[in-house]
């Protein structure tokens, strides 16, 4: 019988003690609990086995990229997620996720992304011309509605009614809130059940399907060209010659709404606000648009001269990472640094305390964008918004354009002034922003 060795524990019985809280918010108690026990630790469940939560950069790289092949993602990630939002590159593991992935991702190389520049930045005119000025307003909803567009009429060009645009975001965030709680508070299942909340999501699913099955339809009979991801995915080819099918177009389709404008609305939300707080980085942002936008750049120049707007978006995704934590499984018995784990053993890295480490950054809990600024490499095994190794975000190099495009047109129309309250956020899925309010005003 081979001896396992694990991080130091939490007995099982402080955990349930604490476990309504930490289902409220499970981010101050890995906080406390790292601080006592080290950069990983253990709870023993005698469901579960045994869980471990790190932020040990080395055990994240192992588990991420060295050791990728043996490390897959939980049931937490594939199974419950699936149910609600279908079975695709974010849900799925194991051979049927690379065979996917191999098909999906020519459509998200960099070089396609930079023909849907215009369709983004139209997309983002748009909705930022409904800015009201004047007064402190709600930032999420007004970032959620721009994610959203961005990603249908860049990625698919949707071009369904406004209200059926509406009921599929509304849908998908139902959704989400409801996968939260189900994750969160299995023991209350029966009572989903009988209430029929489980009953009205899934119909929720039936309807969300039935509304990008009638857009891909749309797209087959209209015959034109598009050249974007929709053409791309009706279009790609297995190696046997065969095509994906409704069913699988349709999931790929919803997972790639669900994974693409809730993380990168909270994403703009965050910054904005890390921006309107810090005057002096406002005004070096500000100084940088007024720079660029003097020079008549195209979308893509801009893009790339964007630098210190970048950065600023990088270092508010340190902070506040929309994909706080991930999960894996150990397929096979491993040894990890000085620990020896059991196949079957859950871990999950906290993305978040690995972003704020003394181990790895100065002074962590401060908003300096000059850690990014001019291009400096940063270890991926200690910052990793998008992840890392071969499960890294496909969409990533699409999520950093759509951002600093969006940064930049609003630092170019309006000032923005905060209401100086403390960044507050609640880390469900993602970690999603809360009550954040602006003021904009037009500059004249
Ligand atoms: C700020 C914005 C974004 C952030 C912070 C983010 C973060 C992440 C992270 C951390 C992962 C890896 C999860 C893991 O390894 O467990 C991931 C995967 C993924 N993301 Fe993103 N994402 C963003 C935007 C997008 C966009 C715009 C899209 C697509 C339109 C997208 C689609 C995906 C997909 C499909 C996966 C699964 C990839 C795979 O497993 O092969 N994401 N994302």
């Amino acid at each position: 019988m081979p001896t396992y060795k694990y991080p130091n524990s939490i007995s099982f019985f402080r955990f349930l003690f604490n476990s309504s809280e930490i289902t409220k918010n499970p981010i101050p108690f890995q906080r406390k609990w790292f601080e006592e026990k080290g950069d990983s630790f253990s709870v023993w469940s005698p469901l579960r086995g045994h869980i471990i939560l790190t932020r040990d950069a080395k055990i994240s790289k192992q588990i991420l990229q060295k050791k990728h092949k043996i490390y897959h993602k939980s049931k937490l990630q594939t199974k419950f997620l699936s149910k609600y939002v279908g079975y695709g590159l974010l849900t799925s593991s194991g051979d049927y996720w690379l065979q996917q992935r191999r098909l999906i991702q020519p459509g998200f190389h960099k070089e396609k992304i930079q023909n849907l520049v215009s369709i983004t930045q139209a997309s983002i005119d748009e909705e930022v011309g409904k800015i009201e000025t004047g007064q402190f307003t709600d930032l999420y909803p007004i970032m959620n509605t721009l994610a959203f567009e961005v990603v249908a009429k860049s990625l698919f060009d949707f071009s369904a009614s406004k209200d059926t645009m509406r009921r599929l975001q509304s849908i998908i965030e139902q959704l989400q809130r409801f996968i939260v709680k189900e994750i969160r508070q299995p023991h209350k299942k029966l009572k989903y059940w009988l209430s029929g909340e489980i009953r009205y999501h899934m119909k929720l699913v039936k309807e969300s399907r039935e509304i990008v099955l009638s857009i891909i339809e749309q797209r087959r009979r209209s015959h034109q060209r598009h050249d974007d991801l929709l053409d791309m995915l009706l279009n790609a080819r297995y190696e046997d010659g065969t095509s994906m099918t409704n069913d699988q177009l349709i999931d790929e389709i919803l997972i790639l709404f669900v994974a693409g404008h809730e993380t990168t609305a909270n994403a703009l939300t965050f910054t904005l606000s890390l921006l309107a707080q810090h005057q002096e980085v406002l005004a070096k942002a500000a100084a940088e648009t007024a720079e660029i936008s003097e020079k008549k750049f195209s979308n893509l120049e801009t893009i790339a001269n964007l630098n210190y707007i970048r950065s600023c978006i990088e270092e508010s995704m340190r902070l506040y990472p929309p994909a706080w934590i991930t999960d894996r499984v150990a397929t096979e018995d491993d040894f990890l640094g000085d620990y020896h784990i059991k196949k079957g053993t859950l871990l999950g890295i906290s993305i978040y305390e690995l972003h704020r480490s003394k181990q790895y950054w100065q002074n962590p809990e401060v908003f300096d964008p000059g850690r990014f600024y001019g291009n400096k490499k940063i270890d991926t095994s200690y910052y990793l918004p998008f992840g890392a190794g071969p499960r890294l975000c496909i969409g990533n190099n699409f999520a950093m354009f759509e951002m600093i495009l969006a940064i930049n047109t609003i630092l170019k129309k309006f000032e923005i002034q905060s209401d100086n309250k403390p960044i507050e956020f609640l880390p469900l899925i993602t970690l999603k922003p809360v009550g954040i309010k602006l003021k904009f005003s037009s500059i004249s």
